[in-house]
């Protein structure tokens, strides 16, 4: 469990000034949970993720990783094992020329023996769905196979966390629902708990909740249902309803008679009574 209690944090800008970025945030992330973080640019998310796994530490309050407190230095490494990052631009994670080197630099800093650094990178490839591949040429692959080569990798390090920092962004529909079916898998099959921090609605329907941050405070949290039945509040907040959730408004306003919340094509289909 990743809990955080009045963290504060700023960023210095010039000699004496300091901008803050998040401002007295409290919470918990539960083993094996799916949470979606919104908000607008600069609110603070990545700033908030990067707390998550030690490479920031509170400037007050605090944050824990399974009891370790990040600004404990001697737990550096468990934290950042247990809580694996994958970031927007697929480009700038990958490190070696094939997939298996890749997956493997990891425990290989470990300092793992080969027998077990093997057996690690068997298993991330089989997860990722690219055991098939592991002497490809990285640069030979699309984004989103970048992507899950980028998954794999973190997974090697065997984490309880992963949070993604808008590692969808910068993929067309194709890559974006391979990524997003491998962090499905991750959690139904694996167990590993999910921070998925996007600009994408109908991402962020698919989690077991949310949380709206603005300004460096956490303005709104609740389940997608919960979140999205507030519909005028969270626009006023500067996000967008999820796609379904507009075309409901827009038949509505159309004259068809439609039931309940829709927040998925299938809840759609639902509403719709198709
Ligand atoms: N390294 C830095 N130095 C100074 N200010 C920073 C730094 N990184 C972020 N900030 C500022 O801190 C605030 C929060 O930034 P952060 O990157 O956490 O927001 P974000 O919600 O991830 O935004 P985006 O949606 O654009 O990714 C912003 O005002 C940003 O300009
Ligand atoms: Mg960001």
């Amino acid at each position: 469990m990743i809990t955080f209690q009045d963290v504060f944090f700023s960023y210095p800008i010039g000699k004496q000034e300091r901008l803050p970025a998040l401002r007295g945030l409290s919470g918990e992330i539960r083993k094996g949970e799916f949470l979606a973080v919104l908000g607008p640019n600069g609110s603070g998310k990545s700033t908030f993720a990067k707390l998550l796994n030690a490479l920031l530490v509170p400037e007050s309050g605090e944050v824990h990783v399974f009891g370790w407190d990040t600004r404990d230095s001697s737990h550096l490494w468990d934290i950042r094992q247990a809580v694996g990052m994958v970031f927007q631009n697929p480009e700038n994670q990958l490190v070696a020329s094939t997939i298996e080197e890749d997956v493997a630099f990891g425990p290989e800093n470990l300092g793992l023996p080969p027998k077990e650094i093997q057996a690690r990178v068997e298993e991330a490839l089989r997860k990722t769905g690219l055991s098939g591949q592991r002497r490809t040429d990285i640069h030979a692959l699309s984004g989103g196979e970048k992507q899950l080569v980028a998954i794999a990798g973190v997974l090697a390090m065997l984490p309880s966390f992963i949070i993604f920092d808008e590692a969808t962004t910068m993929l067309d529909s194709e890559n974006r629902a391979i990524v997003l079916d491998a962090v499905r898998k991750l959690r139904e099959d694996h167990g590993i708990g999910v921070v998925l921090i996007t600009h994408r609605m109908e991402e962020a329907v698919l989690a077991d909740r949310i949380l709206v941050i603005g300004n460096g405070e956490i303005l709104l949290q609740g389940s997608p249902l919960e979140v999205f039945s507030l519909g005028a509040k969270v626009r006023s907040l500067g996000l967008d309803l999820p796609p379904m959730l507009q075309l409901a408004e827009l038949l509505r306003k159309e004259g068809v008679s439609l039931s309940g919340t829709p927040l998925t094509v299938s809840e759609m289909e639902g509403a719709l009574q198709l």
